[in-house]
């Protein structure tokens, strides 16, 4: 890939890179098309990261359907799909620890999570050499670390936000979604609900962090499948928790609708 990557250099082309751990969707396909307007050759990557996984979490199970994803890459005028085996060494010993963005919302649950996530973004960029690369906001703390770890390691790439796409419904696009039987489907809708609740009051002039949660937790307590992992209001750049909203303010949230773990957000602009 490293290869063809400064092969490509050399003749003066632009790199896009779109990273995926595969299973694509829909959202995936809005970050091609959002890279393929800004560059000549786009890369897309698929790799379920193993370094990402915690021990509790079923890397085996992660949903894969390679065939079908790359019928998707072509359909979308993908140049070159980057599949590797495996990224790691076997007694691979250096990793990249973000360390102040990383450690609430997912990263508090997900021990070693960003670092995973942020060692193959990293090792991705090396071998892809991109100049720019696409990130979806529906991982607001992911792109936040991302964006940070490019601005602290100096890496040439510009990093391209992907608004997040949702279903007709409402719910966020998202390869977990799969592992929703049809009821606990109904059940996810309390994600988006809790989200436009809150941006409601806050229109409405709340800015009390405490009554705005409790909305968002009215909206999804009475779900009966529904358990709420997280709710926090952060600064939008420091990801710090705030009592009251103030600037540009990331409200996100995780539930576990049954045993899969969903992800949603929403920015308060100030
Ligand atoms: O967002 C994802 O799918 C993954 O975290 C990423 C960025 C491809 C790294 O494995």
């Amino acid at each position: 890939m490293q290869q063809r990557a400064l092969g490509l250099k050399r003749t003066g082309k632009t790199i896009g890179l779109v990273p995926t751990m595969g299973f694509l969707h829909e959202g995936h396909l809005s970050l091609m098309r959002l890279a393929r307007e800004r560059c000549d050759v786009l890369v897309v990557s698929i790799y379920v990261n193993p370094a990402q996984f915690a021990p509790t979490e079923d890397l085996d199970a992660y949903p894969r359907d390679f065939g079908r994803d790359e019928e998707l890459c072509n359909q979308e005028g993908v140049d070159l799909l980057f599949y590797p085996a495996t990224m790691y060494a076997d007694d691979a010993s250096t990793w990249i620890d973000e360390k102040a963005l990383s450690e609430g919302l997912c990263g508090a649950a997900r021990e070693g999570h960003f670092q995973g996530v942020c060692t193959v973004v990293a090792k991705l960029f090396n071998l892809v050499l991109p100049d720019l690369a696409v990130f979806g906001e529906k991982d607001a703390q992911q792109l936040r670390i991302i964006e940070r770890m490019v601005r602290d390691l100096n890496f040439p790439v510009e990093i391209v936000r992907g608004p997040i796409l949702r279903e007709p419904d409402g719910l966020a696009m998202s390869s977990r979604n799969k592992y929703l039987s049809a009821q606990q489907r109904e059940e996810a809708l309390c994600l988006r609900r809790s989200l436009d609740g809150v941006q409601k009051l806050y229109g409405e002039g709340e800015r009390s962090v405490a009554v705005l949660r409790r909305k968002m937790l009215d909206c999804i307590e009475p779900v009966e499948g529904a358990e709420v992992d997280y709710i926090e209001f952060v600064d939008d750049g420091s990801l710090v928790a705030m009592d009251e909203v103030r600037g540009d303010v990331l409200v996100a949230l995780a539930v576990k609708i049954g045993s899969t773990r969903l992800i949603d957000n929403e920015v308060l602009h100030a």
